[in-house]
């Protein structure tokens, strides 16, 4: 018996666990993995596993896949599906016929089959130029993944579940060795090693989807306009342990347009990705020098946050309070709590 390289069945990772209560299933659970794969996925990988009955289901018997893709790729294809493709998800927890036992014999039947052992890529991220990848992909790849990686004759390689379960290493080999007995067409040697980098680099670059734009970094707005309604009363915010003020507390004071600084003490990109309305960002890294000459020191209340919810936050607090400016206090819950309770985030160079 051989061990099985299929771990990621046994860890709990929450991908929709929506747990069906009655199983309505009532297939052979003594059922062997020819039988399994007879009755659930010859229809399109065919009858002998070469791929391409329908639907241009890819070749289950290709033995570089067996030999690269990394553990939890093949338990994660079956039990999950490729969403938007003829690719379903076959766990029952998914509403699919196969119990997780069954599909262990199936998925190990198929390797078995397969007639190679798998050996674990090292999962070290591939760089390289994303630029020229993405030509790479438009000439040499598109007309059978499709122009957006939305898949033709070839699987979607814009696929989440797809880029998500690959690593880059299984990507590139896939790439380089292409598929025995399959269209997919070896690369190696009609690509060079960086237009292999490159190309793996484009498709990873696409996990946040296709079309996704490529983030605009605006300037972080001056300092000399960090307190908030400066004409108004000052906030009057309940202080915990003499350092820590609450959310709601907050939220309330910046309703009603009161005096308040609010710092970001979370790396700029965090700020720009979304950051409480009007917070100046002061990484907690960067010091404070910047940004002290510029914080009143008076009554008005400086809350500085982060994700965390106080390491940051507190780094940049203690840095204040040790130039002098005593009325900073932290963010208690930090700001994801803060959104997840629907209180206003701006994003990118809005204030
Ligand atoms: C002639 C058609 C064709 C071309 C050109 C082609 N592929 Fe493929 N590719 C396929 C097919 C078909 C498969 C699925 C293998 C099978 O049929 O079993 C595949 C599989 C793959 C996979 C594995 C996907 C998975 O679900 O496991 C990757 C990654 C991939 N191709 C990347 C590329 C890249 C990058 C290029 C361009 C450099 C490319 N392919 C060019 C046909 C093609
Ligand atoms: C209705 C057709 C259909 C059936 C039935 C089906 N598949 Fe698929 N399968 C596909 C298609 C199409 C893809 C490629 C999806 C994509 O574009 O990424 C796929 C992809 C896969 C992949 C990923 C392979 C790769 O190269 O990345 C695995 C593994 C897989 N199927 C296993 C199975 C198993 C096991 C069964 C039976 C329990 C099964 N499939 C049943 C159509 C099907």
């Amino acid at each position: 018996m051989r061990s099985c390289r299929l771990f990621a069945c046994l860890a709990a990772l929450p991908l929709g666990r929506a747990h069906a209560t009655s199983d309505p299933h009532v297939g052979p659970t003594t059922a062997d993995g020819a039988s399994l794969y007879a009755q659930y996925c010859a229809l399109c990988h065919g009858a002998e596993r070469e791929g391409h009955a329908a639907d241009h289901a890819p070749s289950l018997r290709a033995p570089e896949m067996f030999e690269s893709a990394p553990p939890a790729f093949l338990w994660y294809a079956v039990a999950y599906g490729r969403p938007g493709t003829a690719m379903a998800a076959f766990a029952t927890e998914q509403g699919g016929p196969l119990s997780h036992d069954e599909q262990h014999v199936l998925l190990d039947w198929l390797e078995a089959q397969s007639g190679v052992t798998g050996k674990d890529l090292p999962d070290t991220p591939v760089r390289g130029d994303v630029e020229r990848g993405e030509t790479v992909y438009a000439e040499r790849c598109a007309e059978c993944h499709g122009a957006t990686g939305q898949g033709g004759t070839a699987p979607a390689l814009a696929n989440p579940v797809l880029l998500a379960t690959a690593s880059d290493a299984f990507l590139r080999d896939t790439i380089a060795r292409g598929r025995t007995g399959t269209p997919m067409p070896a690369f190696r040697g009609v690509l060079d090693e960086s237009e292999l980098d490159a190309v793996t680099a484009f498709l990873r670059s696409r996990a946040g989807g296709w079309a996704a734009p490529a983030p605009v970094v605006v300037n972080p707005p001056d300092p000399s306009s960090a307190i908030q309604n400066a004409k108004s009363p000052v906030a009057k915010l309940p202080v915990r342990q003499g350092r820590f003020v609450a959310a709601a507390d907050v939220a309330a004071a910046l309703a009603a347009k009161r005096r308040i600084v609010l710092l970001d003490a979370r790396p700029l990109s965090d700020w720009q990705r979304g950051h409480l309305p009007g917070a100046l960002p002061v990484p907690y890294y960067e010091g404070v020098e910047r940004i002290v000459p510029h914080l009143p020191d008076d009554e008005t209340p400086i809350v500085v946050y982060c994700a965390c919810p106080h390491a940051a936050s507190g780094k940049v607090v203690d840095a204040l309070r040790a130039a002098g400016r005593t009325r900073t206090y932290v963010l208690d819950e930090g700001s994801l709590v803060w959104a997840a309770h629907g209180y206003p985030v701006a994003i990118g160079g809005a204030r």
